[in-house]
């Protein structure tokens, strides 16, 4: 049967980068039906909530979707639209490749690193959250199962298994936050002693942000807990040229939501700005989840090409053209 997938254009610049995904992967000959869904302010708007009841009901019916950002409006007692969607559909790693590309005005050209991040627990729980009365203290919980921690570290050995990677380095803070963070590692380096034929390194998260910015070529796989990856992860998106060029998916045993890693961007958004790179990335993990890694490799080779050769590529990656531009560039490679 046809694939359907579940689409989310989101806000701000959502929808432009989202058609312009949706234009490459028809073009690239998939033959998927799309199925589309509000989330975010077009929700409110239309249904007067965020992630009204229909849009979960297809993205578990499809179990594959694919997201815009959407904008969580703030200081109106909404909580976040990713973490409910995370949350509810048990989406617990949250895998973010970053690859560099030649000739962009990125840091670095030979980066290709996956951040591995647990995405239900750790301080992101929500779980004990308290503000004193007269505003002196707070306080919050973070929480770290072994079930948690060892579905997540399995996760990454299985993902560097399956791509032929050689290294899993397991970032914590075992150090100062003993119980938590001790309990990762400790379950990390269980793991990792299962898996005999890939190397498995530890890095305390301060170190791997240095390390990071000195020597990012000693990275392959990365995997953490939920605080430290989404803040390893942008930085891994500031070594190969910025948010523009980081796609991410949320994984769970029977839903996956792929996305890109930013924001909808109300700076750029409806001005035809946006590099549709990062959506277009996570399309590229959608295929490969599904199997259809030939389809994935020849999107890769075609926007390859037009970033490489700087053939219509957007400002963000020091050319000249919008978004359309660019697309129209991939499509005419495919
Ligand atoms: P942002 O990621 O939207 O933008 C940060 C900067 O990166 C801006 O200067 C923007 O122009 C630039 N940028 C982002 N994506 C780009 C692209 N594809 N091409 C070129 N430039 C790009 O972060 P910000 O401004 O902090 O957040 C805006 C809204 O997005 C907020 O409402 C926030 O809640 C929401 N947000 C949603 C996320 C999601 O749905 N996954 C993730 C992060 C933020
Ligand atoms: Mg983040």
């Amino acid at each position: 049967a046809k694939q359907t997938i579940t689409v989310i254009k989101g806000d701000g610049i959502g929808p432009d980068i989202i058609d312009a995904t949706i234009k490459v992967l028809d073009k690239a000959g998939c033959d998927f039906d799309y199925e589309y869904a509000d989330a975010g302010l077009a929700a409110l708007e239309k249904h007067g909530e965020l992630v009204p009841q229909e849009t979960l009901d297809k993205i578990k019916k499809n179990k594959i979707t694919l997201k815009g950002p959407l904008t969580t409006p703030v200081g109106e007692g909404f909580t976040s639209i990713n973490v409910t969607l995370r949350k509810q559909f048990q989406l617990y790693a949250n895998v973010r490749p970053v690859l560099s590309f030649k000739g962009t005005k990125a840091r670095y050209e030979n980066i290709d690193i996956i951040t591995i991040r647990e995405n239900t627990e750790g301080m992101y729980s929500g779980l004990g959250q308290t503000v004193a009365e007269d505003g002196s203290q707070a306080e919050a919980m973070s929480l770290i199962t072994r079930e948690g921690a060892e579905r997540i570290v399995e996760f990454a050995y299985e993902t560097a298994r399956k791509e032929g990677r050689k290294k899993v380095t397991a970032v914590h803070k075992a150090n100062i936050l003993k119980s938590t963070s001790g309990l990762f590692l400790k379950v990390a380096r269980e793991v990792g002693e299962r898996y005999p034929d890939i190397e498995s390194a530890e890095m305390i998260v301060d170190n791997c942000c240095m390390q990071l910015v000195m020597n990012p070529e000693q990275f392959d796989v990365i995997v953490t807990t939920n605080l430290f990856g989404d803040i390893l992860s942008d930085l891994c998106a500031g070594l190969v040229g910025g948010l523009g060029m980081a796609p991410g998916a949320n994984i769970g045993r029977d839903c996956a939501i792929f996305e890109a890693v930013h924001g909808s961007a109300p700076d750029i958004a409806g001005k035809n700005l946006a590099n549709p790179t990062s959506v277009i990335l996570a399309a590229i993990q959608m295929l490969e989840y599904l199997e259809m890694g030939d389809k994935a490799d020849a999107i890769r080779k075609a926007i390859t090409e037009v970033i490489e050769t700087g053939d219509r590529t957007t400002r963000d990656l020091g050319g000249t053209h919008g978004t359309t531009d660019f697309t129209d560039a991939v499509l005419e490679r495919l």
